[in-house]
């Protein structure tokens, strides 16, 4: 059986565990909530305004419950599709750059979903108390979760610990989910034709869905309070990474120094997070990731503007529309695609 074969097995088994673990208790909370087919296998819950996967909403409801956060925890939100490997990989290497020789860094070793692990889809998995002790590499601890702000455990939200979120453009965004989605679909279920997962995406019917809804609770909070989240895009790091690079490490309180910056230290951390780097280092190539998806399948084509192979005309534009209507007013923008002129900029600035 190859990579892609038992990811799908792995990922199908693991809902149905999962599934079945649902105690009385539950099953009756789950019973309640508002029910839509998944994209992949088991089906999305409506949970405080999201879609949830039948996967993730337990372990998701552990940690919102049992978490304590430290004043110096560093947590990664993000949307899914929209970076969380690539953010890892920066957020690892520029926190904690003093603590590894440059020649054995350990992202040569293990994948980012292995240094920064993920708190409902890998950490709190099969544990509802997990110990946390040992959990990161380094401190202060560095970890990750795609969870809602306003579903975010309260010690996160009370504490002074720092927030590093990162979103894209919707387009790419979709496009990138809807692949990685029909990579992971059992072999007995049909391949999620474009039209039919394009309207739910548009209705919020996906996973952390809807997609404005998470971005923007996100970017308001990040404007209230901008020493306590760091709001980045996925164009903008692709734009420019040296400056985005140096903002995040200033934001973490890791700011780099002159000598840092002489010595080249910035490109270097650019570079072995790079798509491209990444992509080929061995240790992205095999195995699987707690929640059974293949580790390769977080790296596909890492580009802006793809969903122009994919998209409609009328696709585009009615996802325009709802771009518009929901971004609104609110400041926030989006690049489409990576040479862009102020024209092309949809919405959006
Ligand atoms: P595409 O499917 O558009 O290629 P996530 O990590 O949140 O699951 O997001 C996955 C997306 O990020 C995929 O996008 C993947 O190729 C891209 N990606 C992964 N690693 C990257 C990196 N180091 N730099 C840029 N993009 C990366």
């Amino acid at each position: 059986m190859d990579a892609a074969e038992a990811g799908k097995a792995r990922v199908a088994s693991l809902i149905q565990d999962v599934e079945k673990s649902y105690d009385d208790e539950f099953q009756q909370l789950v019973h309640t909530l508002p029910k839509e087919e998944g994209w992949v296998s088991g089906s999305l819950y409506l949970y405080q305004g999201f879609w949830w996967s039948s996967l993730a909403l337990k372990p998701m409801i552990s940690f919102q419950t049992h978490f304590q956060a430290f004043d110096s925890d560093v947590i990664v939100v993000t949307f899914p599709k929209c970076g969380t490997t690539w953010l890892k990989a920066l957020t690892f290497s520029t926190l904690y750059r003093d603590r590894f020789a440059r020649d054995e860094h350990p992202l040569l070793a293990s994948t980012p979903h292995q240094l920064v692990r993920h708190l409902e889809y890998d950490v709190y998995i099969n544990n509802p108390c997990p110990d946390l002790e040992n959990i990161c590499v380094y401190k202060p601890r560095l970890l990750a979760t795609h969870v809602p702000h306003a579903s975010l455990p309260t010690s996160i939200k009370d504490s002074k610990c720092k927030i590093v979120y990162i979103c894209r453009n919707p387009m790419d965004m979709f496009i990138s989910l809807w692949l990685f989605s029909n990579k992971l679909r059992d072999e007995n279920q049909e391949s999620l034709s474009l039209d039919k997962v394009f309207d739910k995406f548009c209705r919020g019917i996906h996973i952390l869905g809807p997609f404005f809804d998470h971005v923007l609770e996100y970017w308001n909070a990040s404007q209230e309070n901008p020493d306590k989240i760091l709001f980045l895009k996925y164009e903008d790091l692709k734009e420019d990474m040296n400056s985005q690079l140096k903002h995040l490490a200033m934001f973490l309180g890791v700011p780099f120094t002159v000598d840092e910056e002489r010595q080249g230290v910035v490109e270097e951390i650019a570079n072995i997070c790079s798509f491209e780097k990444l992509k080929e280092l061995e240790v992205n190539n095999k195995g699987l990731h707690t929640s059974g998806v293949p580790h390769k399948d977080f790296f596909r084509k890492g580009k802006v503007g793809d969903w122009s192979n994919y998209l409609t005309p009328s696709m585009v534009e009615r996802l325009e529309k709802l771009i518009q209507d929901k971004l609104d007013n609110s400041g926030l923008t989006f690049k489409f695609s990576s040479k862009i002129s102020q024209d092309e900029n949809v919405g959006f600035a």
